[in-house]
């Protein structure tokens, strides 16, 4: 039989599928070929993921370890191909393919590339990949890496895709190190399993808690809290996958009455650049969903505060230096993560865990 593979299945056939099915096409051998969704990930793949980025992590601490590193991938190319803002995305990417030795190019601006002479997208991504061994891509259009997946996956030059933010779909990445920084905060408390994790703010349009919501159906006894004004609460296709995989959730407004509850919580910012008629968010009364100073005494003292940042006023800047406010440390384990990310996509994960075995025990 037919191995489900990209160049096996027509365009239309393959977007017609539910996530869950599309990602099965996208992983080789239990292996992310392309990174789209969060859907491509399973539990034994997350623990994999987060052990190889600690294990990254400590041998990057000596000049000897940066070396071994550094030598691995200092044959191939990768592109960053961001044609929407970003600074941390962006930069861990670019200093992830630093620490592996990966020479990389970028467009940030499409308006500096032949796109403003007429080109396709498609056919810009196609040109990337004539170049490039990996392209690391953040797009507005929904849609678009799944396109371009598909479609370089039936060229002589296959190239893997990664998704660094897609529209208002996913944003696998983040979820990632999402799931990796919860994994270490928890690390002397059981791990993520059992916990209480509640999401705040723009639920509706945030992509990231699409991802994330969907990542933590892989850990066992997770109740998931929904905290936003009813305009920008979580949308259905969330809440169906959470009920297909029997996840516990609540939709909450009070959101002090939250805070006790919970082990952790994700703060959203207002994605107010997804905005149908100018103003409509700046009518939304949010600021009952801002974390504030005070809020820290109501909050457990095992509990953490995470945001995916960029953030503007939904979390006081005091609130920054309490122990418990770890999106700091969310922002440096990105750079980990896909740095594990990377080295699972070249195949290099077991010559990682070997030299650590022989030189970091
Ligand atoms: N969290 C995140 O995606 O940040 P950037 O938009 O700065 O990349």
């Amino acid at each position: 039989m037919d191995k489900k593979r990209l160049f096996n299945i027509s365009w239309e056939d393959f977007s017609e599928l539910n996530l869950p099915e599309k990602a099965q096409y996208l992983n080789h051998n239990r292996r992310p070929f392309h990174v789209l969704m969060a859907q491509q990930f399973d539990r034994e793949m997350l623990d994999e993921m987060g052990s190889l980025a600690t294990r990254i992590r400590r041998i990057a601490k000596s000049k000897a370890g940066m070396g071994f590193l550094g030598s691995l991938l200092n044959h191939k190319r990768a592109m960053l191909y961001f044609t929407q803002p970003s600074s941390r995305t962006f930069l861990s990417f670019y200093a992830a393919c630093q620490i592996l030795g990966l020479t990389t190019g970028e467009v940030r601006d499409a308006s500096t590339s032949s796109e403003m002479k007429g080109e396709s997208r498609e056919d810009s991504v196609r040109t990337f990949s004539s170049y490039f061994d990996l392209l690391i891509m953040r797009t507005q259009i929904e849609g678009f890496v799944e396109r371009m997946s598909w479609l370089l996956t039936n060229t002589e030059r296959p190239v893997p895709i990664v998704n660094a933010g897609s529209a208002r779909d996913q944003h696998p990445t983040q979820a990632l190190l999402d799931v990796y920084t919860l994994q270490r905060s928890f690390e002397r408390t059981g791990g993520i399993d059992g916990k209480r994790i509640a999401f705040v703010g723009d639920l509706a349009r945030g992509r990231t808690v699409r991802s994330l919501a969907y990542l933590l159906t892989n850990y066992g006894n997770v109740k998931q809290y929904f905290v936003a004004p009813h305009q920008l609460q979580v949308t259905q296709d969330i809440l169906d996958q959470l009920d297909s995989a029997g996840v516990e959730y609540e939709i909450a407004s009070d959101f002090e009455s939250i805070i006790p509850e919970v082990d952790a919580i994700y703060m959203t910012r207002i994605q107010d650049e997804w905005d149908k008629t100018p103003g409509e968010s700046r009518a939304i009364d949010v600021s009952d969903f801002y974390f504030t100073a005070d809020h820290l005494k109501l909050l457990r003292h095992s509990a953490v505060i995470m945001h995916p940042l960029p953030r503007r006023e939904e979390i006081a800047v005091e609130v920054d230096s309490d122990p418990r406010a770890v999106y700091w440390r969310q922002v440096r384990n990105g750079m980990w993560i896909r740095a594990a990310l990377i080295a699972t996509l070249f195949r290099l994960d077991d010559e990682i865990r070997k030299y650590y075995e022989l030189n970091m025990r």
